[in-house]
């Protein structure tokens, strides 16, 4: 076989066969196929695509390429849940207690953070103790155990995608669904979980900016997953403004409490029992959605959510009492409000914009190497659709640092307050299921 004739057969918009697709991503993994080859080759894919059958066996190469995580010893189904990126997105912290009291085991591999706020991990590190350092029997006694645990990324996870991806970035070919598709769902089958749940995210804060492509891309995704015999879902939600209030690590894990108490922000509350209906339902724990989400909404009142969280906290050497004392998470030492310069509606927070802000603070890392203060970050008291006076607080910046007059500038330049009418964004766009 021939990559020359692999190009060319792609080039011509002609499907590729399981052969061409494992030599292409093995010999580029291997270092046999050189870099020119595998370029040329994936701007054909990006200008010609890739059917379904070829996206399926693209993902499980690279799934093949390197190790796969086995979750076998942990009773019942696992299901994943995997957000494609936001502003804000407190999700995993109130999802993974929260489908855990229902009964359904949430085996959680995490990642630290790139970008706007740190990862799952960074954000439950604000929790003086807890840490994600445990061997893979441990966590798997955990899941069995409590029905919960987090341990960081290890082992060498789907090496042909980190090849590929890199190579994506410089070639002009990181936007085309078939490479983006197969480039997630190949870290999430490898990851080990029976079923996937997908949240695709639409707007300025996400990474499909319109609500076309995020359908798209979201169908890409539960097709390759059903196809390799994974039960995949997507539900397609709003990040054009930020989710929730809270954007920061801290800050996020109060927001996240205060949702597990019944007492978070409508949209943030909204979308977690969508998402762990959605969860429950794939684990066989309920029959209908309506079922799994009364079942949800059950555990959010009578405080087994919570206390879920406290136990999952205490298991990995998390202080649980800052549930019940969020005072003793880490505080940064000013609290600056943004006032409003005008009466009228919120009509815009755009969301990229805001997390870049909140990255000034020092809530998210600019390169791997950065540290994050754990600390900081801000607090929205106002959202699209908000009525709000001239001379009240739009938001809360938390800062270490007195100086926050550039961060003021980007957040005034990316809230736009209106005179007339504003529609509140659609939350949830969209439930795919094939
Ligand atoms: N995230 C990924 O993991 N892969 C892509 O190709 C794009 C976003
Ligand atoms: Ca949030």
């Amino acid at each position: 076989m021939r990559m020359y004739d692999i190009i060319e057969k792609k080039r011509d918009g002609k499907a590729l066969t399981k052969d061409e697709i494992e030599f292409f991503v093995n010999g580029y993994t291997d270092g046999s196929i050189p870099d020119y080859q595998v370029s040329a080759l994936l701007m054909a894919i990006y200008l010609q695509d890739m059917n379904q059958e070829e996206r399926a066996i693209l993902t499980t190469a690279m799934v093949e390429s390197g190790d796969k995580i086995d979750l076998s010893a942990i009773d019942g189904i696992k299901v994943d849940k995997h957000s494609t990126g936001g502003v804000g997105d407190t999700t995993t912290l109130i999802l993974a207690p929260l489908v855990a009291s229902v009964d359904v085991p949430v085996a959680k591999m995490s990642g630290r953070g790139l970008g706007h706020t740190g990862g799952t991990i960074d954000k439950l590190e604000a929790v003086p103790g807890f840490h994600v350092e445990i061997s893979n029997d441990e966590f798997i006694d955990l899941v069995n155990k409590n029905k919960v645990a987090v341990i960081g990324q290890s082992g060498n996870l789907t090496p042909a995608d980190k090849k590929i991806y890199s190579l994506r970035d410089v070639t002009a070919t990181v936007s085309s669904i078939p490479l983006i598709a197969s480039s997630i769902m190949s870290k999430k089958i490898a990851a080990g979980a029976d079923a996937i749940v997908l949240d695709v995210k639409t707007g300025a804060g996400a990474f499909m900016k319109n609500e076309t492509d995020a359908k798209e891309l979201a169908h890409a995704m539960v097709s390759i997953g059903n196809k390799v015999g994974r039960n995949t879902m997507a539900v397609i939600s709003d990040m054009s403004q930020p989710l929730g209030r809270a954007i920061g690590n801290a800050l996020e894990i109060k927001e996240a409490i205060d949702t597990l108490q019944g007492n978070g922000p409508d949209d943030l509350t909204e979308l977690c029992l969508t998402l762990g209906s959605q969860m429950v339902v794939l684990a066989q724990k309920a029959k209908t959605i309506e079922d799994a989400r009364a079942m949800l909404e059950e555990n959010l009142r009578n405080g087994k959510a919570l206390a879920h969280f406290k136990l999952f906290l205490a298991s990995q050497g998390g202080d649980a009492t800052v549930v019940d004392h969020p005072e003793q998470l880490p505080q940064a030492k000013y609290q600056i409000e943004l006032i409003a310069k005008k009466s009228g509606t919120v009509a815009e927070i755009v969301a990229n914009e805001i997390g870049a802000a909140a990255m000034m603070l020092g809530a998210g890392r600019a390169t791997k190497e950065s540290i994050i203060d754990l600390a900081v970050g801000i607090v929205l008291h106002k959202k699209v659709g908000d009525p709000v006076q001239e001379g009240e607080a739009l938001l809360t910046i938390h800062s270490n640092s007195e100086d926050v007059q550039d961060v003021m500038d980007k957040l005034y330049a990316n809230i736009n307050i209106s005179t007339e009418t504003v529609t509140p964004p659609t939350l949830i766009y969209n439930v795919v299921t094939e």
